[in-house]
């Protein structure tokens, strides 16, 4: 199965490249920035491993509601998910063996598109 090739190791690897790659975006970056101060980082890539590790490989370490917050974000849109989902496949291409990097995009488009669901029901569109 995909999942025997996937560890935590992998997942953090995936985890920081990816952020840091957010972090330095043109249309990423600024988004991230005003809603996680630097002291935050740290704490925030433990979340989203935690989250990758429970979806992945079922750790449970994860058990947070991921949509409120980012229904909170003002101004994300199409051209935010587009970006985050093309960064996020160059990662994960980059990183893992091509079986998991096509799992791992599949799932994280699953998930965007419930935020993008998520939001255009918030805003009642
Ligand atoms: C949290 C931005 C897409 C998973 C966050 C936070 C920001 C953010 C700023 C921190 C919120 C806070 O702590 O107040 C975005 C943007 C996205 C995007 C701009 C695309 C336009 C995604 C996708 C996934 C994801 C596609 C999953 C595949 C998460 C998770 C958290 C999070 C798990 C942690 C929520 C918690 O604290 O429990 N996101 N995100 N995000 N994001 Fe995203």
């Amino acid at each position: 199965s995909f999942s025997g090739k996937i560890d935590e190791a992998m997942i953090r690897r995936v985890v920081d490249r990816f952020y840091a790659l957010v972090r330095e975006d043109e249309v990423l970056g600024p988004v991230f920035r005003s809603a996680i101060p630097d002291e935050k980082w740290q704490a925030h890539l433990g979340t989203i491993a935690d989250f990758w590790s429970s979806l992945l490989l079922g750790s449970g370490r994860y058990n947070g509601r991921p949509l409120p917050k980012h229904l909170a974000l003002p101004d994300v849109g199409d051209a935010h998910f587009r970006r985050w989902l093309a960064l996020f496949r160059t990662t994960a291409e980059e990183v893992c063996p091509p079986a998991v990097a096509a799992l791992m995009v599949e799932r994280a488009e699953r998930v965007a598109n419930s935020f993008r669901l998520g939001i255009s029901v918030h805003r009642g569109e």
